[in-house]
């Protein structure tokens, strides 16, 4: 009996150590694929902040040292995504890599004002993501001088070093008259593009004026890259739909340079637009690009499909590339962020100062929920809607009149097109119109504040909410919904999010709607005004993991690690016999090195 038990004994013992060895053995494999996979994707780099006192060590090997120290999820201690990190993989992978930035907006602007000049932080998501990302990298900005006051606070050459409290780059300035103004930004850009890649039902106007003008202004801000850039081969990111046709004159002016185009609004299915009257012209630009991206891959299908149909090419799946006039451009998806922790909301009050000091400057009763929305006064936001939603709601839970205030931000914004200025008016309207139907003296049920507000105020609305909205008709990614979630450190409030939104594909713990429908957006509401303190917190955790981990710099930091890859792989197509190099070059190949029959 002894012996059989102890047998039995071995045998289980027998048997549990090769479990366990076929578990640890499936683990390594995974690890090592992960590993391998990250690497070849270019995807990690040696930028480990907290390693400086281990023994040196390859990257892979990096890597595991960190997953067995940590013993967490392998995603999350890859890499910790910091400025640090930005600045490791500039020394690291690409030494001696200027970077220039190129935008319309610029991140700081002088205003006059009663005779003194002063400073203007814009309301701009693609600011607030650049800004933190070209300090990192000291790099160069070239973006529209708009202030009243900015071309007295430039040196001879443009130049401005910012930000002024603590100067780490450059801001160079490009003056633009009155007409080019109105046919590149509010004309082509605004009147054009902008109503095109967005799907909100508000006509694009298209006029050959604007086109040309739009051009022209393209073709300025290409002269002054090429004016600033200090060698061959700076790294260039030109940002969002002002710049469609910027990449192909860079890449003319320096065939050598790194080209990564970010378009942060959505891109329309091929349908849409093929309504362009410059769709070939459009893609073309583009297509100057070393690698174009959007915040999610649906954007990148889009635009890879509309190559497709309109340009001579060649597309690969895979590792998603199109080849066209002798070169390729690599189309990737990059959800934009926001820095982490945010600057703009560090020693702000915490959530209860914040309410108290808001409820008293709104006058709200204390028993009052609060629900918020902050944006631009832009017709894809769905302001309009969620006011309707709000209506129905009340309609639905009359209980709730005189207990539920939306509070909204709306910063006037493009004031001088007429969709916008229509938007403005029916807002207001619908305004009045709510408030005497659901209020009295006392209470307005909808507080509309059509003014900019600072960073500092703006953290302190959502910081007093009960309930965010974000209900955006379409958007690429949209950023109130992560600086949201980014300054509710008390871990509660609720995030009404449209599914039309980029956001919505990682904050998959806000409630997701669709903002056509009136009805959802009320039930929405109810959801979050009856959601216990608990479920809050544990959403609001998982939300601000989410925001914490894909942070900006991992947005900026994932572009530059695929140039790096981008750069190798020219340095590889260089080395390499004429014969052993394959058919269609990278699009940073210098002219001088391609294939007969490969120049653009
Ligand atoms: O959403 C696109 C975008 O360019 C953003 O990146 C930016 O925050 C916003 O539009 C601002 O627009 P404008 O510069 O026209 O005020």
């Amino acid at each position: 009996m002894d012996t059989h038990a102890d047998l039995l004994g071995l045998g289980s013992n027998i048997w549990m150590v090769l479990a366990v060895s076929l578990l640890l053995s499936i683990a390594a494999v995974v690890l090592a694929t992960l590993v391998w996979w990250r690497l070849h994707r270019g995807r990690v780099v040696a930028a480990f902040p907290d390693a400086a006192d281990d023994p040196p060590l390859d990257q892979a090997s990096k890597l595991q040292h960190e997953f067995e120290k940590n013993n967490r999820a392998a995603d999350d201690v890859l890499i910790n995504w910091s400025p640090e990190t930005l600045r490791q993989i500039l020394a690291t992978e690409l030494p001696d890599a200027q970077v220039i930035v190129v935008s319309n907006r610029e991140p700081y602007i002088h205003n006059l004002v009663d005779g003194k000049v002063k400073l203007l932080v814009p309301a701009s998501g693609l600011v607030s993501a650049l800004e933190p990302v070209t300090r990192a990298c000291s790099g160069t900005w070239i973006a529209y001088g708009g202030g009243s006051a900015d071309r007295l606070t430039v040196d001879d050459n443009d130049r401005i070093q910012v930000p002024p409290d603590k100067p780490s780059y450059v801001l160079r300035r490009v003056w633009l008259s009155e007409e080019e103004l109105q046919g590149y930004y509010y004309g082509f850009a605004n009147d054009g593009l902008w109503p095109l890649c967005h799907i909100a039902f508000t006509r694009p106007i298209f006029r050959a004026s604007d086109f040309e003008m739009y051009e022209a202004v393209n073709q300025k801000f290409a002269d002054v890259v090429a004016e600033e850039a200090r060698n061959e081969r700076p790294i260039v990111l030109v940002q969002d739909y002002h710049f469609a046709l910027l990449p192909r004159m860079i890449r003319q002016r320096l065939p050598d340079a790194i080209i990564i185009t970010f378009w942060h609004i959505p891109w329309p299915n091929s349908e849409v637009f093929s309504i362009c009257p410059w769709r070939e012209r459009i893609l073309d630009g583009l297509l100057g690009s070393s690698i174009v991206g959007f915040h999610i891959q649906f954007h990148c299908n889009n635009f890879t499909e509309s190559v497709d149909r309109f340009l001579e090419s060649r597309i690969e799946r895979e590792d998603p590339s199109i080849s066209y006039r002798g070169s390729t451009t690599l189309v990737h998806p990059y959800p934009i962020s926001i820095e982490w922790p945010p600057a703009g909301f560090q020693n702000q009050p915490d959530a209860a100062e914040c309410r108290r000091e808001i409820f008293e400057r709104f006058g709200l009763a204390p028993d009052t929920r609060l629900c918020v929305g902050v944006e631009r006064l832009d017709y894809t936001k769905g302001i309009l809607d969620r006011f309707m939603a709000l209506d129905e709601f009340f309609q639905k839970n009359p209980d709730w009149i005189g207990r539920l205030v939306f509070l909204q931000i709306a910063a006037p914004s493009r004031g001088t097109l007429a969709a916008y200025q229509q938007l403005h008016r029916q807002c207001l309207n619908y305004v009045d119109e709510f408030n005497l139907r659901y209020g009295n003296d006392r209470h307005k049920p909808i507080i509309l504040i059509d003014e900019y507000h600072r960073q500092e105020d703006i953290c302190r609305v959502y910081r007093a909410a009960d309930i965010c909205v974000v209900s955006s008709l379409h958007d690429g990614m949209n950023l109130v919904a992560k600086e949201f979630v980014a300054t509710r450190d008390d871990e509660q409030g609720v995030l009404i999010l449209s599914t039309f939104a980029g956001a919505s594909r990682e904050l998959l713990d806000a409630l997701i709607v669709n903002p056509y429908d009136p009805s959802a957006v009320g039930d929405a509401l109810l959801r979050a005004l009856c959601m216990p303190a608990e479920e809050q917190g544990e959403r609001m955790r998982r939300m601000r993991e989410v925001v914490r981990n894909n942070n900006v710099y991992r947005w900026a930091g994932s572009m530059l690690v695929d140039a790096a890859r981008l750069r190798k792989r020219n340095e590889a197509y260089e080395a390499a016999e004429p014969t052993q190099r394959p058919e269609v070059a990278s699009n940073v190949v210098p002219l001088k090195g391609k294939k007969k029959g490969a120049a653009r």
